[in-house]
């Protein structure tokens, strides 16, 4: 059996790198351009982040392959590397401090490796499969809150197409109708491992990558939360995704359908 550790230690590198380039350029001017609209937005730190995590990955495996938001699309191969370089451009553009590296390892198509790096907190959310999910080195687990009504604290959040497809406004306005606290943080892969401590009890949107959320979903998972699409079946890439804490899962999934 190969040893994960040796590919979450290089994921850490990799991630601590890139993190060290978000802090770096925290402060300056960092060059803006839009991507597919005026709010997709992409800076010079998203792509000297990628430029450095691929350096370390492919430094110590160079037989791999990586599916990077910037710069690569490959999809198939046995040892996947799934990358976003900085999640939360838009808030890291503003100097809102919410955002992240987030490195997953698939092997075979399984998600085995995650690491979601927060610079600006130092926090390090790390795990391998089958060996529990960790903070900065102690172990977390998802919360207790027993129900919605507790009341729960939800995030979602919003594709770039925003302002032509509402589909996901007419869901928010279902759970803040309840009278629920929902809040919208900006970084998919670290709203997910919020859940995944306990922060948060649950999350749900729509279109994500699976850059945004490989490694944080294994994090989840080894937290002892639950993920599905709305329906409650199996996850699969492409689709709505809903994650909670497991005991607020059919009360989200009622609400949603
Ligand atoms: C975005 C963030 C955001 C989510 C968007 C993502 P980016 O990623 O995760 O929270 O709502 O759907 O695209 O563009 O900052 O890497
Ligand atoms: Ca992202
Ligand atoms: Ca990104």
């Amino acid at each position: 059996m190969t040893d994960l550790k040796v590919f979450l230690d290089v994921a850490i590198e990799a991630a601590r790198s890139a993190g060290a380039i978000h802090l770096f350029y925290r402060d300056q001017d960092v060059g803006v351009a839009s991507k597919s609209n005026f709010s997709d937005l992409v800076t010079v730190v998203d792509k000297k982040s990628e430029e450095k995590i691929r350096e370390v990955i492919l430094g110590h495996f160079p037989e791999h392959a990586i599916l990077g938001e910037e710069m690569g699309q490959n999809r198939e191969a046995d040892f996947l590397w799934v990358v976003d370089p900085l999640d939360g451009t838009v808030n890291y553009a503003h100097g809102f401090p919410f955002s992240c590296v987030s490195i997953g390892l698939e092997i075979r198509g399984v998600r085995s490796v995650g690491v979601v790096f927060d610079a600006n907190r130092n926090e390090l959310f790390t795990a391998v499969r089958g060996q529990g999910a960790f903070l900065n080195g102690r172990r977390i687990a998802v919360s207790q809150t027993p129900e919605l009504m507790s009341p729960a604290l939800l995030a979602t959040g919003f594709p770039y197409d925003v302002s032509t497809d509402s589909t996901n406004l007419e869901k928010l306005s279902r759970f803040l109708k309840l009278g629920l606290p929902v809040r919208r943080p900006g970084a998919a892969a670290l709203d997910i491992s919020y859940v995944a401590c306990g922060r948060l009890d649950g999350f749900w949107e729509y279109k994500l990558n699976p850059w945004d959320m490989s490694a944080a979903l294994l994090i989840l998972e080894e937290a002892g939360g639950q993920f599905s699409d709305f329906s409650g079946q199996e996850y699969q890439y492409g689709q709505p995704l809903v994650i909670s804490n497991g005991k607020i899962h059919p009360q989200m999934l009622e609400v949603l359908q």
